[in-house]
């Protein structure tokens, strides 16, 4: 093999490899993307459908090991789909007592 075609390899492989890496950071950034979207869109339920009979229970007064079993309790008085549940679960992890 030429010392020339050992190096055109050699740039295929790097190409290839760094390739990847890109792609992988792109979907991390889109992943953060999202969540950071959920949180906010969490608040957001939170805020709105939450304080409607009592007012806003403060997010550190309990654990994620509390947090699903209440909000299910609250799913049919705040009238929110199990979607709407998920990113208020999401926003609370963000605050609650806790976290990690
Ligand atoms: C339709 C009225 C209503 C809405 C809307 C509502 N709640 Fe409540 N919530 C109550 C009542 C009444 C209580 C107290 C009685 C009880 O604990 O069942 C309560 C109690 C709580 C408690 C304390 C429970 C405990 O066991 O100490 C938490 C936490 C809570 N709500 C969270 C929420 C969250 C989160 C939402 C929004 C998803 C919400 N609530 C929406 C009526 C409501």
């Amino acid at each position: 093999m030429s010392k020339k075609s050992l190096f055109s390899i050699a740039v295929v492989i790097l190409l290839s490899c760094s390739g990847t890496m890109f792609a992988a950071k792109q979907i991390d950034t889109v992943k953060n993307k999202a969540s950071v979207d959920s949180v906010k869109t969490g608040n957001e339920l939170y805020v709105n459908k939450c304080k409607r009979c009592h007012k806003l229970k403060d997010p550190a007064k309990y654990t994620m090991a509390q947090w699903p079993g209440l909000v299910n309790k609250m799913q049919k008085r705040a009238k929110i789909t199990d979607q709407e549940k998920a990113m208020i679960l999401t926003y609370l992890a963000t605050e609650a007592k806790n976290k990690k």
